[in-house]
């Protein structure tokens, strides 16, 4: 089924210029981008954001760090994508993400984990539109959508 996930390049991946490296790996898997903004996450997006972890010890770092400076936020679109890009990303804790994960190959720390992704179909909605208006999200062809699908 053609998903739409929220996917945001956190303060760490931005300022290492980790931008292009990380894009490229959603690019060549065949998935579409189609929402991208670079902006800085104010403490009331990233309380709302995170809100699920508000009671978690780790919960004001974590606001401290998203909000530390410019975030990349996306929209990626794709069959199937919610789950395919949580494989791409890796587990929370890079130092247990797998090789070949964009955190096991770029991030030591779980409090710097460089990204993140939608876990579920009813989570990449709500933050889709935290993040996005309707306007700012495009619906376009990719030219090779018959050499990435059957
Ligand atoms: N024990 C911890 N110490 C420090 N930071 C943590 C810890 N656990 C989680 N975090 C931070 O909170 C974020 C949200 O945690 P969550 O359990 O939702 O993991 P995730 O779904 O893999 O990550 P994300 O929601 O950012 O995609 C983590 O990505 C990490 O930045
Ligand atoms: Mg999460």
């Amino acid at each position: 089924m053609i998903e739409k996930s929220f996917v945001m390049m956190k303060p760490d991946a931005v300022s290492r210029r980790l931008i292009g490296k990380i894009m490229s790996r959603f690019e060549e898997k065949g998935l579409q981008l189609i929402a991208v903004k670079l902006l800085q996450v104010d403490e009331e997006l990233a309380s709302q954001h995170y809100g699920e972890h508000k009671d978690k010890p780790f919960f004001s770092g974590l606001v401290d760090y998203i909000t530390s400076s410019p975030s990349l936020a996306m929209v990626i679109k794709g069959d199937d994508c919610i789950s395919v890009i949580r494989k791409i990303v890796g587990a929370t804790n890079p130092k247990e993400a797998d090789l070949g994960t964009i955190r096991g190959d770029f991030a030591m720390d779980t409090g710097r984990n460089i990204i993140h992704a939608s876990d579920s179909p009813s989570s990449a909605e709500r933050e889709i539109n935290l993040f996005f208006n309707s306007n700012e999200i495009f619906d376009y062809e990719i030219s090779d959508q018959g050499w990435i699908y059957e």
